[in-house]
């Protein structure tokens, strides 16, 4: 065993089957840089506690940025008998300082500590270009907002037509949603935003170190208040990895829509060629897998917080081996979503809407039966009788294979003759149009124009804020 951080009292080094197991460059080894911006700030804190002379302090910072450069262009890399990213970087100092000076840098910290803060420094940048792809996707929705103008659409619940809405208001109520998880990534950072760096293994060091100063060094505006914590905890990364996961539902959520509006049964969208792919064997195919791999990717994110989740569950207090596991969970995760956002934010941009059949879908399927009831409650008919009349003026179209517009003066006068006079009844053909129903939904938050405009206006304001 070439490079072991231990091996005072071990006779043997690790055995190949323990040392393949241990390994983890093959994962943490993207923590490099971060590693050695913590190892810059550690050297200052050692000189300032007086552990390394300024002449010292001088050849470590060189030795560093050399060795970073060395990172940088590939010329460094793990080898075999490096366990984790840690043990290569000293393995590296030591071959460029010498073991005299390469050798101190190691006091008054642990790879505990160390990790600790790694993973804290490469979420809270990472989640930065995530927020910044989310918003993407959100400003791609709420530029089709505008294009989408007043265009009605059916408006589904259980999957059957339900009451007609905005174009705009259905695909605000996925603007939401990801202002939310914007909103969850900037508060996340502010528990992340603690730096364990000074733990040690567990319970602080006796060196004399300034934990603050490398805190602000590492970008913290402040230090773990309690060095068990800051080296064990890890609902910092299971919080991250909840909020990734939250996001590939939300994103799987409008992929669905996607899916379904692009079918020939709905048509209501068409896909920009080159964010869709055809069959190897139908010419025909024009497929949507961005939205499907979208909806598949989901399944993954979850995956890997459940994955978290378990393992975290019942450690003992303090660091222990489990922890380790962490990673690879939340790269993923990452990753996955680094890829994922862009293609499905240019899916979402170049879609185009088949307005005409949205605005000739949305009163179909009796979708103005409340539109119907409440018309009458407006004649001061109770919403009971109101409900049971709205029904039979259906019940009486379905049996006639048309939609309720379609309904004689002679229908509604019958229909209603016990609530209505004979003149008033076919009024009621006021209400019987999309654009009649979203207009009269004019409450907070519902699906009128002058409603839906200013919901864009605040989710506006709130996506410039962010
Ligand atoms: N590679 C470990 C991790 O990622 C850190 C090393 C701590 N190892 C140890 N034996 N204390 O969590």
């Amino acid at each position: 065993q070439g490079m072991a951080l231990w091996g005072g009292r071990f006779s043997s080094g690790p055995s190949p089957e323990l040392a393949r197991l241990s390994k983890s460059t093959q994962f943490d080894w993207r923590l490099a840089d971060d590693d050695l911006a913590g190892s810059r700030a550690h050297a200052r804190a050692l000189a300032g506690a007086g552990l390394l002379t300024s002449e010292e302090l001088k050849t470590m910072e060189e030795v560093l940025d050399r060795l970073q450069d060395q990172v940088d262009s590939g010329a460094f890399t793990p080898n075999e008998s490096d366990e984790d990213e840690a043990t290569a970087l000293e393995r590296g100092l030591i071959a460029l300082a010498g073991d005299q000076l390469g050798g101190k840098l190691r006091a008054g910290r642990s790879r505990n500590d160390q990790i600790a803060a790694l993973i804290r420094i490469w979420l809270r940048r990472h989640a930065r270009i995530v927020a910044g792809q989310i918003l993407a996707l959100a400003r791609a929705l709420m530029d089709q907002c505008r294009k989408a103008g007043s265009t009605v659409m059916p408006g589904r619940t259980h999957m059957q037509h339900a009451q007609p809405v905005l174009l705009s208001h259905q695909l605000l109520a996925h603007v939401w949603p990801l202002i939310r998880d914007l909103e969850r990534l900037v508060d996340w950072d502010k528990r992340a935003d603690a730096s364990p760096y000074g733990s040690g293994a567990l319970a602080g060091n006796t060196l004399g170190l300034d934990p603050e100063a490398v805190a602000h060094e590492l970008g913290f505006s402040r230090v773990s208040a309690n060095s068990i914590d800051g080296t064990s905890a890890r609902d910092v990364v299971a919080e991250f990895s909840f909020i990734a996961a939250m996001v590939g539902v939300d994103v799987s959520r409008l992929a669905e829509e996607v899916i379904i509006w692009n079918t020939q049964e709905f048509a209501f969208v068409r896909l920009d060629d080159a964010y869709s792919t055809g069959s190897s064997i139908m010419p025909q195919k024009k497929n949507p897998d961005i939205a499907e791999l979208a909806r598949g990717k989901a399944g993954r994110l979850i995956g890997d917080l459940t994955g978290l989740m378990a393992t975290l569950k019942g450690l003992p207090t303090a660091y222990a081996r489990d922890l380790q596991e962490d990673k690879e969970a939340v790269f993923d995760q990452v990753d996955t979503l680094e890829v994922l956002l862009p293609a499905f934010t240019g899916m979402i941009a170049t879609l185009t809407f088949n307005k005409n059949r949205l605005e000739d879908q949305a009163p179909t399927g009796f979708a103005l039966a409340t539109d119907l009831a409440e018309w009458l409650v407006k004649q001061g008919v109770p919403f009971r009788h109101a409900h049971e009349l709205s029904g039979a003026c259906v019940k009486l179209a379905e049996g006639r294979g048309c939609e309720l517009w379609d309904l004689t003066d002679q229908d509604f006068i019958r229909e209603f003759r016990n609530y209505l006079p004979d003149d008033q009844a076919p009024k009621v053909r006021e209400v019987l149009s999309a654009a009649g129903s979203v207009q009269a939904r004019n409450g907070r938050g519902g699906t009128s124009p002058g409603r839906v405009a200013e919901q864009m206006g605040e989710a506006g304001k709130l996506l410039d804020d962010l």
